[in-house]
């Protein structure tokens, strides 16, 4: 018997979970469900929506099923699953799409596997306003949690029978952050030399996916492409209604489905319990019990082949209707319901992420804030020379002035050098002179950031350099 923990949240929440349940109980999963509260109805409990008892029983039952949670708007708690998502360390969002039978989309044969980040890349919320007129959000991209998403990717897709795993990213243009991202990508590809690799450029993959689909099997992305880019999924399936997730950390994993609480039709008993059940499958897989995810899956194909669909989705079933018809297609259970395959654990704290590396620091971006044209800022301050000055990250000194919109946000680049022209390494004290002679050159300075090389191998590129 597997405890997991049931979590009915609010809104359609209890009508879709009681669905599932009643189905596993019919199927005879063996499962015991540990009932807790989270969202609306749990905030006299704790004001964020999520009763310390529920956490704790996540963390000791390592397994939750949860129904979705209302988010109040402007006011109130923040939303539960960025919290449960960020307090459990669950850094993988894994959501399938596939095609299934009865459900009218333009494509038949789609059967692909998201693996988004989830914890790092813009998400952080590091955001702060420069200026009075401009705002900057940072996009840290980590070595340690992009090996271990990746990993994670080719881990499943091995586990699960795939064959190709496809990055995802924009290293064109973020050649850093998403140049990391690949290059890790790359690195633990290196292990699964029977899986076919690849890269994609997001623009790219976005126009591939919704003209030809059916190529893609497992792709792995940053956070913030991964969450565009697999509701754009959802959307080749069928949508919200039938879109599963699952968010998988080394400790715990939640599984729910993408969709809201769906409030206007709440309490009504026409809500589609598909999405969640389908994440339920995906509970099922992760804690090894694929043949019963198997016979209540065929169940669900076999429903849908006959016509029986809930309204969102064109049929006339209501919620039990729908329910019952899965059941009544359930077909009896062998008694080997052996559990295989192994369950998905990866424990990234054995993932080699670190690498001794040799730092240096050869040059400063220093940000100012000055609203007349281009910023009258010292040359030289010691070792460090001036060597460009961009705006909205076109140059606009030394050299012709193009002709672009100024706004008053300037990165001020200045690099050390040797007498042979390599770079020089620098300490903090030239950065505090560079500081103070700028502030006398009577220039407000905003913030500043280090020109580091790591000796190649952190994904250093000419653009930092340059
Ligand atoms: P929503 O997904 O709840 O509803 C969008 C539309 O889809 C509505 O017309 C709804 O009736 C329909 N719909 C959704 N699920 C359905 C289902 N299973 N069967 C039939 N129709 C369905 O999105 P909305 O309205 O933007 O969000 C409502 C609340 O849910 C918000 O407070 C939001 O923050 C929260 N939310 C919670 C999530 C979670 O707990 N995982 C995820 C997304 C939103």
């Amino acid at each position: 018997m597997f405890n997991v923990v049931l979590i009915k949240g609010d809104g359609i929440g209890p009508e879709i979970s009681d669905a599932v349940v009643e189905i596993f109980e019919s199927a005879k999963v063996p499962i015991e469900w540990v009932e807790r509260q989270a969202g609306l109805n749990a905030i006299d409990k704790n004001p964020t929506g999520i009763p310390e008892e529920t956490l704790e029983a996540v963390e000791k039952y390592k397994v939750a099923l949860k129904g979705p949670t209302t988010t109040p708007v402007g006011i109130g708690h923040k939303s539960v699953n960025v919290t449960l998502r960020k307090t459990l360390e669950l850094y993988a969002n894994v959501r399938p799409a596939k095609s299934l039978p009865g459900v009218r989309t333009r494509f038949d044969n789609v059967d692909l596997i998201i693996v988004r980040e989830n914890i790092e890349d813009t998400y952080g919320g590091i955001e702060h306003h420069q200026t009075a007129s401009v705002a900057q959000g940072l996009k840290l991209i980590t070595r340690p949690g992009s090996i271990r998403i990746a990993k994670y990717a080719f881990e499943m897709a091995k586990l699960y029978g795939r064959k190709k795993v496809l990055a995802v990213h924009k290293a064109n243009i973020h050649k850093i952050t998403d140049g990391l991202f690949l290059k890790c990508f790359y690195e633990v590809a290196q292990d699964y030399p029977e899986m076919q690799v690849g890269d994609l450029i997001v623009d790219n993959a976005c126009m591939q996916l919704v003209t030809n689909p059916e190529r893609f099997d497992v792709m792995v992305l940053p956070n913030l492409y991964g969450d565009i880019v697999s509701d754009l999924c959802a959307g080749l399936v069928g949508g919200l209604g039938v879109a599963p997730g699952g968010n998988i950390g080394d400790h715990c994993a939640i599984f729910e489905s993408v969709h809201g609480s769906a409030p206007d039709i709440a309490g009504q008993g026409i809500a589609n319990p598909m999405a969640l059940l389908l994440s339920s499958f995906q509970m099922l897989q992760h804690i090894g019990l694929q043949k019963t995810k198997t016979r209540i899956e065929n169940a669900l194909l076999e429903t849908l082949r006959d016509g029986i669909k809930t309204r969102d989705l064109g049929g006339k079933a209501n919620t039990k209707e729908f329910t019952k018809a899965i059941i009544e297609r359930l077909v009896p259970m062998e008694i080997d319901e052996l559990i295989e395959p192994s369950p998905l654990r990866i424990k990234s704290e054995l993932l080699p992420t670190y690498k001794p590396v040799e730092e240096y620091c050869h040059g400063v971006d220093i940000f100012v804030e000055y609203p007349g044209g281009i910023p009258k800022v010292p040359e030289t301050v010691g070792n460090l020379k001036l060597k460009m000055i961009s705006n909205r990250g076109t140059k606009i000194y030394p050299g012709p002035m193009p002709k672009i919109w100024l706004v008053d946000h300037h990165r001020c680049r200045y690099v050390a050098r040797d007498e042979t022209g390599n770079y020089k390494n620098i300490g903090d004290n030239e950065i505090f002179d560079l500081i103070r002679e700028v502030s006398a050159y009577g220039i407000k300075w905003v913030h500043i950031e280090k020109l580091q090389l790591f000796d190649g191998e952190l994904g250093y590129s000419k653009a930092q350099g340059e």
